[in-house]
C-alpha cells in the first residue's frame, strides 16, 4: 500500500477509532490494544529511557510514538509496507528510526528488547521469525509481544475471515515449545482476551456508525469486510475460540530441543491455562 492509500485508511478510520476506545486510550494503535495495555507491556519488558527497542511490523507507529514520547527508548520500526513507514516517518518527532522491510530476516541488532504487538496472527510460519528475533537480542535481552492463541482456522472459518490469508492463530502449547526452541523463557504474561473482546466489539459499532463517511472514502467492500471482520474477533474473543495473551520472554542463551518436559517460566513464572477462564474471569 502507498503512503497516500494509507494514510487514507488511516484518517478515514480514525474518528471511529478514536470514540471506540476509553479517553487517552487511542494514540493511532491499529490493533485492540489500548494505551495502558501499550505501557504495561513495555514496563514488563524493561523499556526505559536509552533502552533500545526493535518494533517489528509498526504500521505507522502510534505504540511506538508513545512509547519514545513517554519512556525516552530509542526506537527503530520496522513494517513491510512503505507507505506505513511513509505515515510514520511523517508523524514522529526525534528519537524514532523506521525502515521498510518484510520480516523475517529481523535486523541483525543487538535490540535490548523487541516489540511484536497485534502481528504474530500474520506469520503462517512463526519459527524463521522467533529464531531472528532471538538472535537479535543479547542474552537478558526481551521479546514483548501479544499472540493471538487458538487451533488453525477451519476451512469454513476462513471462508467467513476476510484477509484469512494473514490469520494464523498459535495452539498454547506451541507458543511455549516455539520460544524454548530459540531459548527465550516466559517471564510475565497476562490474558487480554476479554479487554480485547471488548474493543472488537466497540470498533466494530464504531465503524458501523461511521459506516456512511467510511464509504465514501475507502468504499463500500472496505467497510463491508471491516465489519465482517470486527463481527467475528468480536464472536471468537467471547466465546474463547481464540485467545488473547500477551508475554514478555526473556533470553536466555539456552536454546532447548523439545524433548521432555521442560519449565519454560523461571521459579514463580506461573503459565496459563490450556482451557481459557470463564468469561466473567478473562482478563
Ligand atoms: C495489525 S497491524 C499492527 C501495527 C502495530 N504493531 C500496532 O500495534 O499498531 C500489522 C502490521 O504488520 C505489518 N506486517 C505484516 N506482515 C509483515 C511482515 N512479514 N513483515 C513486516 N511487516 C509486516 C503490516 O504491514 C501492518 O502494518
Amino acid at each position: 500500500m502507498r503512503g497516500d492509500e494509507r494514510g487514507l485508511l488511516d484518517r478515514a478510520l480514525e474518528p471511529a477509532r478514536r470514540s471506540a476506545y476509553a479517553p487517552g486510550e487511542f494514540i493511532g494503535q491499529e490493533s485492540f490494544m489500548s494505551v495502558t495495555e501499550i505501557l504495561s507491556l513495555a514496563s514488563r519488558a524493561g523499556i526505559g529511557p536509552g533502552v533500545s527497542v526493535l518494533d517489528l511490523c509498526c504500521g505507522v507507529a502510534g505504540p511506538g510514538r508513545l512509547l519514545t514520547r513517554e519512556l525516552g527508548c530509542v526506537y527503530l520500526g520496522v513494517d513491510a509496507s512503505p507507505g506505513a513507514i511513509e505515515v510514520a516517518r511523517q508523524r514522529a518527532s526525534g528519537g524514532c528510526r523506521f525502515e521498510a522491510a518484510h520480516v523475517p530476516p529481523v535486523p541483525a541488532g543487538p535490540f535490548d528488547v523487541v516489540l511484536l504487538l497485534e502481528t504474530m496472527l500474520a506469520f503462517p510460519d512463526k519459527g524463521p521469525l522467533l529464531k531472528g528475533i532471538s538472535s537479535a537480542l543479547p542474552v537478558g535481552g526481551r521479546f514483548a509481544f501479544t499472540v493471538e492463541v487458538g487451533e488453525p482456522l477451519s476451512d469454513h472459518e476462513r471462508a467467513q475471515m476476510p484477509t484469512a490469508d494473514t490469520v494464523w492463530p498459535m495452539p498454547l502449547a506451541e507458543v511455549r515449545s516455539s520460544l524454548e526452541r530459540v531459548g527465550l523463557e516466559v517471564r510475565w504474561w497476562e490474558e487480554w482476551t476479554r479487554s480485547h473482546q471488548a474493543t472488537a466489539s466497540a470498533l466494530g459499532k464504531a465503524f458501523a456508525t461511521e459506516g456512511e463517511a467510511i464509504r465514501a472514502q475507502l468504499g463500500g467492500r472496505a467497510l463491508d469486510r471491516l465489519l465482517a471482520a470486527h463481527g467475528l474477533w468480536s464472536e471468537w474473543l467471547e466465546v474463547g475460540r481464540v485467545r488473547k495473551l500477551a508475554f514478555v520472554a526473556e533470553k536466555t542463551g539456552t536454546a532447548r530441543t523439545h524433548g521432555g518436559r521442560v519449565p519454560v517460566a523461571r521459579a514463580g513464572t506461573s503459565w496459563p491455562d490450556e482451557q481459557p477462564p470463564p468469561a466473567a474471569a478473562r482478563g
